[in-house]
């Protein structure tokens, strides 16, 4: 996770955002040690149109999405680039500013739990369900060899079904009795692993129940597969005490309010997902996760969690479930994604699970601080302005002189870049 290949090892890179992007990208590869390929691979237009098709179908072409590096962050004492696939202009400049304030309270402590992932097989018609978990736990251990035996890799490398447990939910057709096979996946998201193994099992448990499988599929509440993490950042690092108070009470409305519970996890989403796009991770799979986990006491809850200690500083925590991976699906088809798993560092799943909860606590603390102190938009238009200079066809420096021109002058708008870069033209 060390950033090794740099001078001084730090994902402290003042001034990085300033840089030409050729520059950025200089250091960004010696850091992460990428060869030319892999720096080639950053470059617009990947993966080759060739390969595109074997990702997915029906191709027609590549959406691109800027890949940005937040920098700052330290996790566990070590220090790491991270690269976020974004629409979102403010997010990557967020993530940073978080990862800043964090950083001068001694940065992000993390941990995780073994990446468990469980597939479901879901029977009606069974015969005193009842008496199924004990049916299931007599039969527990050639179930389990069974279902081992459809993966040759898995139970060489540690991982390979561990467990199984059985519920009985009342269904619109009678008691359905849901048996789970929980399965350390290691590296691997694990959804074809345990999807392979839950049909395999099926038959089995039919015959073991007198039912019928309705549904064998991987449960995608992850609850066995979770990352926390935890910081504290100094009153001064936020610009004082009352940062931190306004901080609590944007915090409490979110507690108290699902409108605003939505909004606060959506702002601490922002970072996630970019880091699970561009790591080449199921996005849909991750935030419906999240999701379900902010409800999981039967209301929806604000998921980072802000307090205060005795001293004054405020306090940040987050669990989430991590139903990611660093091997199979696009982690090792895609070149681009790759090298973003070159440049994290990252050399097991539950590393970048651990990753994703503190960049999830970087971008909320960012959006929280704005909220509670000057507001979004202050930070939103100037990114907006460098957008619209842009667009209007600035050059270089000109770029951040048409923008600050825009933003003193308060009328952020495309015509006004327009004008503005005529007039430094001239
Ligand atoms: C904008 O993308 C994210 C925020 O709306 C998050 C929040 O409201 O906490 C600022």
């Amino acid at each position: 996770m060390n950033n090794e290949g740099t001078p001084s090892g730090s994902s402290r890179l003042p001034g990085f955002h300033r840089l030409p992007m050729a520059e950025r990208v200089r250091l960004v590869a010696q850091s992460a040690g990428l060869t030319d390929e892999e720096r080639a691979a950053l470059g617009v237009g990947r993966p080759p149109l060739e390969e595109v098709d074997a990702l997915s179908e029906n191709a027609i072409g590549v959406l691109g999405i800027p890949l940005g590096v937040a920098t700052n962050f330290r996790v566990n004492g070590r220090d790491v680039l991270v690269p976020m696939a974004t629409e979102e202009s403010s997010v990557v400049a967020g993530a940073s500013h978080g990862a800043k304030m964090v950083r001068e309270g001694g940065g992000f402590r993390a941990e995780s739990t073994d990446p468990l992932m469980e597939v479901q097989v879901c029977l009606d018609d069974v015969a005193d369900p009842a008496s199924a978990a004990a049916r299931v736990e007599a039969e527990r251990a050639s179930l389990l060899a069974e279902a081992d035996a459809c993966s040759r890799t898995l139970p060489a490398i540690g991982g390979g079904a561990r467990d199984l447990r059985v519920r009985v939910i009342d269904g619109d057709f009678g008691p359905t009795v849901v048996v789970h096979l929980g399965v350390d996946v290691r590296d691997a998201m694990g959804a074809n692993v345990v999807n392979t193994m839950g049909e395999r099992l099926a038959p089995r448990l039919e015959s073991l129940l007198g039912g019928r499988a309705v549904l064998r599929v991987i449960d995608n509440y992850a609850v066995r597969r979770i990352a926390r993490a935890r910081a504290t950042v100094p009153a001064s690092a936020m610009g004082g005490p009352e940062a931190v108070a306004g901080v609590l009470r944007t915090f409490s409305v979110a507690r108290h309010d699902v409108h605003r519970a939505v909004g606060h996890n959506k702002g601490m989403m922002n970072g996630v997902t970019a880091v699970v796009l561009a790591t080449g991770n199921d996005t849909r799979a991750f935030e419906s996760c999240a999701h379900a986990y902010a409800a999981r006491t039967g209301a929806y809850r604000p998921l980072p969690v802000w307090g205060r200690d005795a001293k004054g500083d405020l306090t940040a925590d987050l669990e989430l479930p991590v139903p990611v991976g660093i091997v199979g699906g696009l982690t090792r088809a895609h070149p681009t994604v790759r090298a973003v798993l070159k440049i994290l560092g990252v050399k097991t799943a539950r590393e970048l699970g651990e990753i994703l909860v503190c960049v999830g606590l970087a971008s909320k603390l960012a959006a929280e601080h704005a909220l509670a102190t000057a507001g979004i938009q202050r930070g939103h238009m100037r990114l907006h302005a460098s957008k619209l200079a842009a667009l209007a066809g600035a050059q270089g420096a000109e770029i951040a002189e048409v923008a600050a021109r825009l933003v003193s002058g308060g009328d952020i708008t495309a015509p006004r870049a327009a004008d503005i870069l005529r007039e430094i033209r001239k």
